[in-house]
């Protein structure tokens, strides 16, 4: 075989071969078998010495033509590669951008948590502190040192739940009275939020809610102060103009105890469903520290005096927020929870 037709043979194999290669390694490999050192082409040219000086310049202008066809075509397939290697990348970490987006639910307060704290923080501006106790409670704290005695029919009032280790669920915050007096001497100021239970369901009474204990207990106060203190407490949250009395009532723990009532927030006073017409809502418990509370926690009560309140939070909150029904605070329907977006 002539040369010419050598090299016009090997022109063809090296195309059609760049034509099927099917990946960039398999064109490395045909770079070498054809254009390498070893290489066909090679061989070829090394074989021009034969040749007449006419022969030789022929042969070699077109041996070189080949290899640079050779070289470009190498070329071209390679890019065709590469680009298609991209494409594929891309189109593997497509993003639909018409998609619409998931929704992101935004939460807010529960409106017993935003009245916990609203209450909270006014009694912290008052300089009372925040104390806490167990849920599950003894029933001599919970009772017997709140001068309620096991004979005593106040037990009947609180509708308890009782543990078969003796324990109880605390029916109130007034516990905590109690443990703060035995771990601190007065001065004390501190209000005491969290759940009590009581066997009690009905549109106005939850088996679970909450209340915030106040106890206040130093040299000479009086009465004066706790109407002081409950009147700056529920004006910051009902307003200036809310009308506040206090009625007499009875606590095993406070002499003399009172209720308070606030003008109904829903008549303004005139009458109505809501305030059974009486145009008044009873709105908390309160009185003096009963000497035999400080007597049980070893607090001299020639001494010291003191006050005690508690209330519970869903009745404030279901004054503030219009809420009819205690259960609507507990069933968690976002469609009721959601309207209470943007309160804080
Ligand atoms: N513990 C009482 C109740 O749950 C409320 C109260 C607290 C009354 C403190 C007087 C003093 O009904």
């Amino acid at each position: 075989m002539s040369l010419r037709r050598e090299i016009e043979s090997l022109e063809k194999e090296a195309n059609e071969l760049i034509k099927n290669a099917d990946s960039i390694e398999s064109l490395s490999s045909i770079k070498v078998k054809f254009l390498g050192k070893k290489g066909k082409l090679k061989s070829i040219l090394k074989s021009l010495g034969k040749l007449s000086p006419e022969e030789r310049k022929e042969i070699g202008q077109l041996a070189n033509k080949v290899k640079e066809e050779i070289e470009n075509l190498l070329r071209k397939k390679e890019q065709f590669f590469r680009e298609k290697a991209i494409q594929e990348e891309l189109k593997k970490d497509r993003v639909d951008i018409t998609l619409p987006p998931s929704w992101i639910e935004v939460g807010s307060a529960h409106p017993v948590v935003s009245t916990l704290v609203e209450i909270s923080q006014l009694f912290i501006s008052m300089g009372f502190s925040v104390a806490e106790g167990p849920e599950v409670e003894k029933e001599e704290y919970n009772f017997d040192m709140l001068n309620i005695p096991k004979d005593h029919p106040a037990r009947d009032m609180q509708d308890t739940f009782f543990l078969n280790n003796g324990m109880v669920l605390r029916t109130h915050t007034s516990p905590v009275q109690i443990r703060t007096m035995l771990k601190q001497k007065p001065p004390i100021a501190v209000i005491a939020p969290g759940r009590v239970y009581r066997k009690d369901a009905d549109p106005t009474h939850s088996p679970m809610f909450h209340q915030i204990e106040g106890l206040l207990v130093d040299e000479n106060i009086t009465f004066r102060d706790l109407k002081g203190t409950l009147k700056i407490f529920l004006e910051g949250i009902f307003g200036k103009d809310i009308g506040i009395r206090f009625r007499p009532s009875y606590f095993p723990f406070t002499e003399p105890s009172a209720e308070v009532d606030i003008s109904c927030t829903v008549c303004g006073g005139t009458g109505c469903r809501v305030c059974k017409d009486t145009g008044w809502l009873e709105i908390l418990g309160c009185g003096m520290v009963d000497p035999n509370v400080f007597e049980a926690v070893g607090i001299d009560p020639e001494k010291y005096t003191g006050f005690a309140f508690g209330l519970g939070i869903e009745r404030i909150a279901m004054l503030k927020y219009k809420i009819n029904d205690i259960r609507l605070l507990f069933e968690n329907d976002m469609r009721f929870n959601h309207q209470f977006k943007g309160i804080r």
